[in-house]
């Protein structure tokens, strides 16, 4: 990558759908001068109920392609495909800068009050060594109590962020944590933070929930100036989001969610081929 390149190129970010548009927010929000370039694997959605190694070979197809349509960074902004391929793209591309996500366990643990840190995930998430490692470091601290959102990442795809359906389907997993005492709820999954005002109406006001989306852009900043990747030139970005499902669909929800942060956008398909990712 030539220096120009490295300064140019976009942000590639990559999740199976919807949820992490939750993090392009904060790093459209944190850097605004810098260009994107976004896929949600929506063929393949939910990632969550799926395999490690299918996980990590769909990941792997995505980086490939966010790398040579000029990705200077590779942001997984999904916490199922960073359990599955975090370390995996690291070792496979270690010149490569990738950042993913993992449950906010950490700053959870040192804020409760209750001594009991709730954790909102999809299965692979919590049986990833991602999350094991969180639970070695911190599990002695304050009691983990785990829930899979079963459906939640199905109906933030569809639309329904406000159902009964999904506050019936929130409550299910939410109750137990909080019976238990959890006064910390960590959203180990970006589409749950689309479920916000659902969560927050659920958990009450002495429950704090912490969503990593913030966190992630700004590991984003910093690793982007430790490198040097920082794009100082422009003004402000360009915001490219493509999809492996429906364009069109893809496209209203683009709308609603997108249009309130930048009027630069664009969007399009692109399609699953032999196991590889092309433009259709
Ligand atoms: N958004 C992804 C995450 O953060 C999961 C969604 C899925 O299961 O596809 O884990």
């Amino acid at each position: 990558m030539t220096k120009q390149n490295r300064v140019s190129g976009s942000i590639g970010i990559f999740d199976s759908g919807l949820g992490g548009l939750s993090v392009w927010r904060e790093i459209a929000r944190q850097l605004p001068g810098e260009n994107t370039l976004y896929v949600a694997d929506q063929a393949h959605v939910p990632y969550g109920s799926r395999s490690m190694d299918e996980i990590r070979s769909f990941c792997e197809a995505i980086a490939v392609f966010l790398l040579e349509q000029g990705a200077k960074i590779v942001v997984i902004a999904c916490n199922a495909a960073s359990a599955a391929a975090l370390h995996y793209l690291r070792k496979l591309y270690p010149d490569v800068a990738f950042v993913g996500m993992e449950p906010a366990v950490k700053p959870a643990v040192k804020n409760t009050r209750t001594g009991v840190v709730g954790v909102l995930a999809t299965q692979t998430t919590f049986q990833g060594k991602l999350f094991e490692s969180l639970i070695a470091a911190y599990g002695n601290h304050a009691r983990v109590v785990t829930c899979v959102g079963h459906g939640l990442v199905e109906n933030v795809e569809s639309g329904a962020v406000d159902t009964l359906e999904t506050e019936k389907l929130l409550k299910e997993c939410m109750d137990p944590l909080l019976s238990m005492g959890a006064d910390q709820l960590v959203l180990g999954c970006t589409h749950y933070q689309f479920l916000m005002p659902l969560i927050r109406k659920l958990a009450g006001s002495a429950v704090s929930i912490i969503d990593p989306a913030p966190a992630v852009a700004l590991q984003t900043a910093r690793v982007m100036k430790q490198r040097q990747l920082i794009n100082t030139n422009q003004g402000k970005g360009r915001h490219v989001f493509l999809t492996t499902g429906k364009p069109e669909t893809f496209k209203s929800n683009l709308e609603r969610l997108i249009t309130p942060f930048t009027d630069k956008w664009e969007t399009g398909g692109v399609n699953w081929q032999s196991g590889c990712l092309v433009h259709v």
